[in-house]
């Protein structure tokens, strides 16, 4: 079985269709989404709308879906750019998407003995694995052998073996690492559609679980399209300038 493994698309169509294109020539057989389909970019219902079309697909909300839908409350949690591209969005998302974004489960999620999927940590959606420390308390609350997870836009494996957990990020636009069968992972794909690591491609990985490898990849896209767009829709001109940045 071969999952295509995206997160953090954030409104950014140009990024995704990128993704999906590339997809399309990798015989996928099931799509793992890790949360944050809006928020910051322009596209939030043309995003909805290709999401809800790809099949088989399992997924969860992210912190940003979670604020547009039912929680504006939180939007104190955020920085004011942030903030403001929440309320354009609630705006801006059609009511029938606005209740597919409603109805996005909360993660962690099992899905087979084999897989966990979740935005921030096992723990708490919220939450972000960033370095080592983090990952050895994920590693804590998870049951199955690998667990996708998105939310902080850097594409890094973790892997644990005998409560020993090590980091890598994985630099550069094309990685593979094997799965070896006596240890437990944390994997992060990167972000689709607002990369912060310094690398504008948009990020994906493909998990092949009969070869046991897991394949890292960034994407060219369209960049300047989706900043135009932000421009256009008088969203901060800070989120379409970090696209240029990859941060
Ligand atoms: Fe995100």
């Amino acid at each position: 079985m071969r999952y295509l493994i995206f997160t953090d698309i954030h409104g950014n169509l140009e990024a995704l269709l990128s993704v999906l294109k590339f997809a399309r020539r990798r015989k996928i057989d099931h799509y793992l989404f890790l949360g944050d389909m809006v928020g910051y970019g322009a596209d939030p219902n043309d995003v909805i709308q290709k999401l809800r079309m790809l099949k088989p697909i399992s997924m969860i909300r992210g912190n940003h879906d979670k604020a547009v839908c039912c929680d504006l409350d939180s939007v104190h949690t955020f920085n004011p750019i942030a903030a403001s591209a929440i309320h354009w969005t609630r705006e801006t998302v059609t009511k029938k998407n606005l209740s597919y974004l409603n109805n996005l489960k909360k993660g962690p999620v099992i899905l087979h003995d084999q897989i966990t999927i979740c935005h921030g940590a096992p723990f708490d959606e919220d939450y972000y694995i960033f370095g080592e420390f983090d990952a050895a308390e994920a590693f804590l609350h998870l049951e199955t052998p690998i667990t996708f997870f998105g939310h902080t836009h850097f594409p890094f494996i973790y892997s644990e073996s005998d409560h020993i957990v090590e980091g890598t990020f994985l630099t550069g636009n094309s990685n593979e690492m094997k799965i070896e069968s006596d240890k437990r992972y944390l994997i992060n794909p990167g972000s689709v559609g607002q990369p912060r690591d310094r690398n504008t491609r948009a990020a994906c990985a493909i998990y092949d679980d009969k070869a046991k490898k897991i394949s890292f990849f960034r994407l060219e896209y369209e960049v300047e399209e989706a900043q135009r767009k932000i421009l256009a829709a008088d969203l901060p001109p800070a989120l379409a300038e970090r696209l240029s940045i990859g941060i």
